[in-house]
């Protein structure tokens, strides 16, 4: 029996549009004249486990240098937003985070929102059974273009989460069109906004091309999930994880590269690459602190108050 079927609590909806068809968008960004596979498709189910296996890599600090933020300033959070909010979680993935925010925050509902529908309704129901109290609604959407919420969300006291570093995969412009709709999604109430901040250049790129090679793995699984997904037939074993900073724009580029000329078909088309020619596949945007409050005034919020860990690697924002 489907465990979320006890749970009355735990609503779920899936408005994943049948107008994004990602064989068409694939396909599209493998013709361009720079190639480029959005970062959304790195999450099939293998996907999303080899990014929860990043977030253990020595190198990756960022998710414990979050941690210790929100630990030590979880009392500040709870104390602005007040009892009873409503949790958005913008790309919940397995939910624990938000879920180590319960205890002190109590929120009345938790809105879990992830583009993973299948990975997502199993960690949720897991999170329900354990949060009995609260109620909860998964939501399977794509919040890339804009925000929207299903009217089941209370509309008082939202608080919308957007931890990691999602927000730097958004270039600034979208960065802010994106956080001008959350604003607008959750009138009246807070962000809280994580972002990474500009760091020692070996550190930044041992964070992306780590020494296992998991990060590699992750890059490369997108190849798995093209052939699935627009009928391509990339060899792996042909491609290469490559990870730099680009100082100028201030953001970590993730690419593969071809390690050979060769030619990717699928049905009804086809992309010659040659030896060292690149696919994009995401960038990491870095802020500094006076760049995130800028970007969230811009966005529309105010009251922007930042909290850093010791090392001075990351940043959390709450803003109304
Ligand atoms: N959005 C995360 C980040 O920018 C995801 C991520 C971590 C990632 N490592 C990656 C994306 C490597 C692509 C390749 O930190």
């Amino acid at each position: 029996m489907d465990a979320s079927l006890a749970l009355p609590r735990l609503r779920f909806c899936d408005s994943l549009k049948a107008a994004d068809d990602p064989a068409l968008e694939l396909r599209a960004g493998l013709s361009a004249a720079a190639a480029s596979i959005a970062p959304k498709f790195f999450y099939d189910r293998l996907g999303a486990r080899l990014f929860e296996a990043i977030c253990e890599l020595s190198e990756y600090t960022l998710p414990r240098d979050e941690q210790v933020i929100f630990d030590r300033h979880t009392a500040d959070i709870t104390q602005a937003v007040g009892p009873d909010c409503t949790l958005i979680d913008l790309g919940a993935g397995n939910c624990a985070k938000a879920e180590r925010l319960f205890p002190a925050l109590a929120p009345r509902q938790y809105v879990a929102i992830d583009i993973a529908a299948a990975f997502l309704r199993e960690q949720l129901t897991r999170v329900a059974q354990r949060h009995p109290q609260i109620e909860m609604i998964g939501v399977a959407t794509d919040f890339s273009s804009g925000l929207a919420l299903p009217a089941s969300v209370r509309a008082q006291r939202r608080l919308a989460f957007y931890p990691g570093s999602s927000i730097g995969n958004f270039a600034p412009l979208d960065a802010r069109a994106f956080l001008s709709s959350v604003h607008a999604a959750c009138n009246g109430g807070y962000l809280l906004l994580g972002a990474d901040l500009v760091k020692d250049p070996v550190a930044q790129v041992a964070a992306y091309d780590d020494a296992l090679g998991v990060t590699a793995a992750f890059n490369l699984n997108v190849l798995n999930v093209a052939n699935r997904l627009a009928g391509t037939d990339f060899l792996v074993s042909d491609w290469r994880h490559v990870a730099r900073f680009n100082e100028t724009e201030s953001r970590m580029e993730m690419h593969l590269e071809a390690r050979r000329d060769l030619v990717v078909c699928w049905p009804g088309g086809e992309r010659r690459f040659a030896a060292g020619e690149l696919i994009h596949t995401e960038n990491s945007y870095k802020y500094t602190r006076s760049g995130l409050t800028g970007l969230l005034h811009s966005a529309g919020y105010r009251n922007v108050r930042l909290f850093t860990d010791p090392s001075e690697r990351f940043v959390v924002a709450l803003a109304e």
